[in-house]
């Protein structure tokens, strides 16, 4: 175990002894669990930060309250705050961060078994994460459809609809065209639900980048066993996290975290190899 299993005051720096397990032949199976706070460094705010949160600079949407931008019934009413939203966080202006290269590298070294994220801007398959290991648990931009009829929609002509800031309609029933991200009142991907039960399998834990405060998401971190050791990497503690004596909270920028991580694992030059690359 990470802490030699003698229940310790968590340190909020405790980066050796995840180094020393992670380098051991006992951690196989690395599980990740991804939020917002993973892209910031790349340009795309996050959702609950204080004054940089995007919930707190949707003023100009003049919307209810900020979620009903990613809310269904709100959408089906007004598409136009959501497509307004696309415009500006549509991928493929961002460049992936360290943080999605680290990921790719534990993919390299054969130690990812799965990333799973609530991110919706597809950096990890940006950075090179192979595709059979990221389960995008709310969805991507990658498709869309129909919310009336479900009917596919086409990929070139809703990216030039975003591009637009035009709201693109079913060719079939008019109704309005979404892509495939999971709104508040939606069920996740089936995708996710066959990937939980595979966090027994996990070793290790790290959740990076969240405030964990949306389920089902939030709660695959009870989902590991007992025996798993579990590290946080965020500005702030959340969750249960401390509540496991095997818990390990790293506070601070996850870039910077990682790099140092990478620094004691000796994998600065593969990470930076892979940063090149994106
Ligand atoms: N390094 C480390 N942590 C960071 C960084 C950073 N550079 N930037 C932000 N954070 C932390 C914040 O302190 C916060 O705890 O990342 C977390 C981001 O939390 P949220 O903004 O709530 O984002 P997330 O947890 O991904 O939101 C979950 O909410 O609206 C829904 O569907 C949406 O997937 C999203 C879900």
């Amino acid at each position: 175990p990470i802490n030699q299993g003698n229940p310790k005051v968590l340190k909020a720096r405790d980066l050796p002894s995840v180094v020393q397990y992670i380098e051991s032949s006992a951690c196989e199976n690395v599980m990740l669990m991804l939020g917002a706070g993973v892209s910031t460094s790349a340009g795309i705010p996050d959702f609950r930060s204080p004054e940089t949160g995007l919930y707190s600079n949707l003023q100009r949407l003049n919307l209810p309250h900020p979620e009903a931008v990613f809310e269904i019934n709100f959408f089906r009413r007004n598409p136009v705050p959501f497509y307004t939203l696309a415009h500006e966080l549509y991928p493929g202006k961002f460049r992936p961060t360290i943080t999605h290269s680290f990921i790719r590298l534990l993919a390299e070294k054969k130690l990812l078994h799965t990333c799973f994220t609530q991110n919706i801007d597809t950096l990890e398959r940006r950075a090179g994460v192979p595709d059979e290991k990221i389960i995008e648990a709310h969805g991507s931009f990658a498709t869309q459809r129909c919310i009336d009829c479900q009917r596919p929609y086409d990929d070139a002509k809703m990216k030039d609809h975003i591009k637009r800031k035009a709201i693109a309609k079913c060719d079939s029933c008019q109704g309005f065209i979404k892509p495939d991200i999971v709104f508040f009142g939606e069920g996740l991907p089936s995708a996710f639900a066959r990937a939980v039960p595979n966090l027994r399998k996990a070793d290790l834990l790290i959740v990076i980048g969240t405030s964990l405060t949306v389920h089902p998401f939030a709660s695959l971190t009870g989902m590991v066993d007992e025996s798993c050791p579990r590290v946080l990497i965020n500005m702030e503690r959340v969750g249960d996290f401390g509540s496991r004596t095997d818990d390990v909270i790293l506070l601070g920028k996850c870039d910077e975290i990682v790099l140092e991580l990478c620094q004691s694992l000796d994998w600065e030059k593969d990470l930076n190899r892979l940063w090149e690359l994106t």
